[in-house]
């Protein structure tokens, strides 16, 4: 734990929500609540409403929500120690830094002054005798010094302990150098993870060194060797070069696959490149380039796999609201490649006639028929019509199937019917789409944040009764018995539970502040689940979820042989014959 609970019960006592959010925004009551305008986001009528008795603040137009610490972090940017730093700061309090904590945050910070040390050990050995071959192979890539420079590029000699002994030297221990990442361990022993590689460091956005990416100078393989997880880097929610992109003029990043293409990009003047890190698009990426730009151009490359990777990767930048171009590469296979083919000019033409998402979309429909048959012609045109029906703007139909109509050679009229039937039939199923999901309304219980999501909705509402019950009293939890947190369907709510029932049979205040270890929209929806529970607590409430939850884990559990073996003979003693 962080903080001690005793000084974290203080710290909130003596920061009553109202008067902290007051202080933002303007607060007036209604009914138990307070409301005022959303400070998160922009909004005429005041629907951000803060609960005193429970602590709590929530949005019920954005859903953000929390506690007294997740609101400052949320307001003023700050991670949760330093909410807390700040909320003691507000009143006179003295912050007890633990022990633990100031170790683990330490060890932190070892590991990124550690990997800075070795990123600074890897770009002088480049440029030493031992790494002649190194930028030997850097310069017939077409990198000059100052692409080097730029992005810290380095060379890892082809040794087994050069970078080992080189930051023993520098006081860091074996231990460090393994959680760090750099070296590799065999039969107690440990060597340099990275030999003979042209090295990329990989940099956050708050500009720590977290990673490597480490290039071979032949055909051998693996071509990257890339850091493993730490407890720094995570591949899932860092994009290469973000740190350098960030700061682009340009107005919209663009998302490539390969560290070479980042770089190649940024040295031909389209400083907004990143790369993601040898994985595949991740919703946390889309989250992070939301946070930087409006807009996003993919450029994957052409083959199959990349076409996959851009369908895929379209709705899920579109659903955080970017908008979302997707560039075509031609006579190159890579961006890369064709800077250093075409140059910067015919790639600025390109990227003029990077297609928006329409344009692609109807691109990829074009490729699946031949329009020479006239069969495959007409399910051509009417697909392209069923796309185009969608679109919001007439003009923009009238764009597009102007432009349908002429490839699939008909007149226009012909295919202004053709997208009129299509729209018909779309918002019929559409209609009927609605009255399915207004009769189970899956949909409207979904969590708002793109992070979260209910597998198994009947339980997760189940899930959410027993922890909002167990909030408000928490002597309800007694009525749990075994339930564990593993017949939880969603593990965000079996964390919660768990957490909130230890703290329950150990004594401690169950509240939302005895959470521990949620990230900021994860509290946002405990929140909100916490406000959205009204009237009295009820036992035989309880009770039901309870048993919901049981019910559906069963559904779902996987069963032993044993159980299955006792469930075929059940069934079949039940249809009355002998097995
Ligand atoms: P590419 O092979 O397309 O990379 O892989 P590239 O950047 O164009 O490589 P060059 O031009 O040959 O130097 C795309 C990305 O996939 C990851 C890397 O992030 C790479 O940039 N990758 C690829 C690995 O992590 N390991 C590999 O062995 C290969
Ligand atoms: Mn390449």
């Amino acid at each position: 734990m962080a903080f001690s609970r005793a000084f974290l019960d203080e710290l909130e006592a003596r920061n009553p929500i109202e008067d902290v959010v007051g202080h933002y925004v303007s607060l007036k009551p209604r009914g138990s609540n307070l409301f005022g305008l959303c400070p998160f986001h922009g909004e005429k009528t005041a629907s951000f409403s803060v609960a005193p008795d429970k602590g709590i603040y929530y949005c019920f137009g954005c859903h953000k929500g929390g506690n007294v610490f997740n609101f400052m972090m949320e307001i003023e940017g700050l991670t949760y120690p330093d909410a807390v730093r700040a909320l003691a700061k507000r009143v006179g309090m003295e912050v007890p830094e633990d022990e633990q904590y100031q170790s683990r945050y330490r060890h932190q910070e070892r590991l990124w002054a550690l990997s800075k040390e070795a990123a600074r050990f890897f770009r002088a050995q480049l440029f030493s005798p031992a790494g002649a071959q190194g930028l030997a192979y850097a310069q017939q890539r077409g990198m000059p010094k100052a692409t080097l420079t730029t992005f810290g590029v380095g060379f890892a000699p082809n040794a087994w302990s050069a970078l080992t002994d080189a930051m023993r030297k520098k006081g860091y221990t074996d231990q460090e150098l393994i959680d760090s990442g750099l070296v590799s361990e065999k039969g107690g022993r440990i060597f340099d993870r990275f030999r003979n590689r042209l090295m990329f460091p990989i940099i956050d956005v708050r500009g720590n060194v977290i990673g490597f990416g480490g290039r071979v100078m032949d055909d051998s393989t693996p071509k990257y060797l890339n850091s493993p997880e730490t407890e720094i880097f995570n591949k899932r929610k860092n994009l290469f070069g973000l740190n350098l992109a960030k700061k682009s003029k340009l107005g919209y990043l663009i998302l490539v696959e390969g560290y070479m293409d980042a770089v190649s990009l940024h040295q031909y003047g389209f400083d907004c490149a990143v790369a993601s890190l040898g994985t595949s698009l991740t919703e946390e990426h889309a989250a992070l380039l939301s946070r930087y730009t409006e807009q996003v151009i993919l450029i994957y490359d052409g083959d199959t796999a990349g076409q996959r990777a851009t369908k895929r990767a379209i709705p899920m930048l579109e659903k955080v609201g970017l908008q979302v171009k997707v560039l075509q590469m031609k006579g190159a296979k890579d961006p890369d490649e064709f800077l250093k083919k075409f140059g910067a000019d015919r790639f600025k033409l390109l990227l003029e006639g990077a297609s928006n998402r329409v344009e692609y979309q109807l691109n990829a429909i074009a490729r699946k028929y031949d329009i020479r048959e006239d069969d495959q012609r007409v399910k051509f045109i009417q697909e392209c019509a069923l796309l185009i029906s969608a679109l919001p703007s007439s003009v923009q139909q009238e764009v597009y199937g102007n432009r349908v109509a002429e490839v699939g050679g008909i007149s226009f009229e012909a295919m202004k019917m053709e997208i009129a039937k299509a729209n018909k039939n779309r918002i019929r199923r559409e209609k009927k789409l609605q009255e399915k999901k207004d009769l189970a309304p899956v949909q409207a219980v979904q969590p708002k944040s793109r992070t979260i999501r209910y597998d198994d909705v009947k339980s997760a509402m189940a899930e959410e009764g027993v922890i909002g019950q167990g909030l408000r009293e928490p002597a309800l939890f007694d009525l749990c018995g075994d339930l564990r947190a593993s017949d939880f369907s969603s593990s965000l709510l079996g964390r919660v539970y768990e957490q909130l029932r230890a703290c329950q049979s150990r004594g401690l205040r169950v509240e939302l502040s005895s959470l521990e270890g949620f990230e900021l929209d994860e509290m946002s929806h405990i929140a909100g689940i916490l406000q959205r529970q009204s009237g009295p607590v009820n036992e035989q409430a309880m009770k039901d979820y309870i048993a919901t939850i049981r019910a559906e884990a069963q559904k779902r559990g996987v069963h032993t042989e044993d159980d299955l073996l006792a469930l075929r003979n059940k069934l079949k003693e039940s249809k009355g014959y002998k097995v």
